[in-house]
């Protein structure tokens, strides 16, 4: 079973929902950059200080402190010995990809599967309208897009040269989407 996995998709595809259900029921460690920076920012630690300009503009953290974040955890789950990991919202650009193929390079632990998310903008954008988090206003939303479109969306074809990439249809209901995301992971060689 496929245990190292990685979900890649625009603001509002559904990563958080669908991957921290899925962790939960397969034993992940569900490790969500933007969760881990908004804790950040709740504790007012040093981190979160700097982040937070950053996030509300919609914009991208710089790869350093997001970097350093998930190298602690995910070496610390390697330490372990522990089970997989499901990566939410993280690599966000080329540069992080690069820099986390050289750390599961270090933990021989490569990414075994990349569930590519897809969705319509204005679906996308009507759920996180709904949804009210503090960067969820019209323009900040069609802002996070463009920034997805020039500087995350080139990882698609990086995973797809790589073999990893199985693009999954986010539009339907939490139970749907799961359930073709099932599929997708353990119906792959
Ligand atoms: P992050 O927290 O990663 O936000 P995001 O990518 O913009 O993703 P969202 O949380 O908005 O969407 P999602 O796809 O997870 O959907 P969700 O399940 O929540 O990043 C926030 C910020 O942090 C970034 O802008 C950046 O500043 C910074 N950051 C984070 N990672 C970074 C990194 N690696 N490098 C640099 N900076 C980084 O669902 C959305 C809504 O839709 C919810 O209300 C949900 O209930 C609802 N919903 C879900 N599924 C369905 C469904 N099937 N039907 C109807 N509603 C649904």
């Amino acid at each position: 079973m496929k245990n190292r996995l990685l979900f890649l998709g625009p603001p509002g595809a559904g990563k958080g929902t669908q991957a921290q259900q899925l962790a939960s029921v397969r034993g992940l460690l569900h490790l969500s950059t933007g969760d881990l920076l908004r804790a950040e920012v709740a504790a007012g630690t040093e981190l979160g200080r700097q982040a937070e300009a950053v996030m509300a503009r919609g914009e991208l953290v710089s790869d350093a402190l997001v970097l350093a974040i998930v190298r602690d955890r995910l070496e610390a789950q390697a330490a372990s010995g522990g089970g997989g990991w499901l990566l939410d919202g993280f690599p966000r650009n080329l540069a992080q990809a690069e820099a986390l193929g050289q750390l599961l390079e270090e933990l021989e632990q490569p990414i075994e599967l990349v569930v590519l998310m897809e969705l319509h903008d204005a679906v996308l954008i009507q759920r996180l309208l709904n949804r009210g988090r503090t960067d969820d206003n019209e323009q900040v939303i069609r802002h996070r897009l463009d920034v997805y479109r020039q500087q995350t969306a080139p990882l698609i074809q990086y995973y797809r040269e790589r073999g990893l990439l199985q693009p999954v249809e986010a539009d339907g209901t939490v139970e749907e989407i799961a359930a073709r995301i099932g599929t997708a992971i353990d119906g792959t060689a």
